[in-house]
């Protein structure tokens, strides 16, 4: 339950700040109380959509309304490092859209930042929070499905080409892996825990990003986890989970799907357990009760998705970087 009302700002005004702030919408809790965009125009049409009091056409300017008590950063990957910073230096927590940072060495500076400024700080692993995948990792835990033994998860979707768009465009953090690969990686950290090997191989395209990105994972238990990611090609993004006495499927598209089956290899009988996100609002609303919840109870991390977890997904991350060659000309 939670009591107390939150002032939420919105820093980069694209696709995804519109879904959440459809989200915010859900929570009688929630404010939206500022955005931010690169544009005073564009601001004040989006605060004109949502209702918004306050709206600023520079990224520095919101940080000076005190009413805020947490932003969401809503910018292409490259800048959720240096906007997640000025946001905790002023002492405003922060929800940083994922990836959560370029690399690990990044993710661990907005960690300390948020140690040093005493303010909560995630990642928005959107995923983590949907009633599905708890599911899937209660069953887990609780030996429903037992001993991983391999696990499938893609992500693939046909992004329009555009070089200057984030997507293709390698200063903005382009690529399938950060942006939809993060996915898969995520679902195995999640059940297996940090791989002892990685191999990977990558497409790099002409503008210099990861167009598919094939992964190769083995754990110290002898699991594997085979993944992979696209944008360049819409694969079924599917999920399965092969457990030494049942598997798990996760149907398309896993990140949002409509059921889950479990299939136990000694009896027929298998159990279909089916979600539907509308009557809570959407996918975003999980993350956003999330948030509110874990600052209602002081805590600066949340239990779900900690601040480990985001510096390990990001480690991981690097390592599959390294092995196929995928580079960013980012400073
Ligand atoms: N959780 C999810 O389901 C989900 C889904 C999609 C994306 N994401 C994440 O959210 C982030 C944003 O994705 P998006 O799809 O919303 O991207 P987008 O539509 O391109 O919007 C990004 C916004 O960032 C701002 N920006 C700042 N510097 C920019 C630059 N140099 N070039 C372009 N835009 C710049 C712009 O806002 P202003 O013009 O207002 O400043 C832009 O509208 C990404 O990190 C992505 O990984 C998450």
């Amino acid at each position: 339950m939670i009591k107390n009302t939150y002032n939420w700002g919105i820093i980069g005004l694209g696709n995804i700040a519109h879904l959440f702030a459809q989200g915010l919408k859900h929570v009688p809790q929630a404010r939206l109380c500022a955005v931010a965009s690169r544009s005073m125009e564009k601001a004040k049409k989006f605060a004109m959509k949502y209702d918004v009091p306050h709206y600023y056409g520079s990224y520095e300017e919101i940080l000076d309304n005190a009413e805020l008590d947490i932003v969401y950063v809503a910018t292409p990957h490259h800048l959720h490092h240096r906007v997640s910073l000025m946001c905790m230096q002023k002492h405003i927590s922060v929800l940083c859209e994922k990836p959560v940072a370029m690399n690990r060495r990044q993710a661990e500076e907005m960690v300390k930042a948020a140690e040093t400024y005493h303010v909560f700080f995630m990642e928005a692993l959107w995923s983590r929070f949907l009633p599905h995948i708890r599911k899937v990792k209660d069953f887990v835990d609780n030996g429903t499905v037992s001993d991983i033994r391999l696990l499938e998860a893609d992500f693939g979707f046909r992004a329009p080409f555009d070089p200057q768009k984030r997507i293709f465009n390698n200063q903005l953090g382009g690529g399938s892996l950060l942006d939809v690969g993060i996915y898969p990686v995520f679902l195995s950290y999640l059940l297996l825990g940090v791989p002892q090997k990685i191999e990977a191989e990558a497409n790099i395209g002409k503008t210099n990003v990861d167009e598919i990105c094939s992964m190769n994972m083995s754990y110290a238990s002898g699991a594997m986890a085979t993944l992979l990611s696209s944008i360049t090609c819409k694969t079924k993004t599917q999920a399965m989970i092969y457990g030494s006495n049942a598997r798990l499927e996760i149907e398309s598209p896993w990140y949002a799907p409509s059921h889950l089956t479990l299939r136990k290899y000694e009896d027929n009988d298998d159990e279909e357990f089916r979600f539907n996100y509308d009557n809570i609002g959407n996918g975003y609303t999980f993350e956003i009760v999330e948030v509110m919840r874990s600052m209602e109870r002081t805590q600066q991390q949340s239990s779900l998705w900690s601040w480990q977890d985001s510096l390990e997904l990001m480690g991981i991350l690097d390592k599959i970087r390294e092995a196929c060659g995928i580079h960013y000309d980012i400073k």
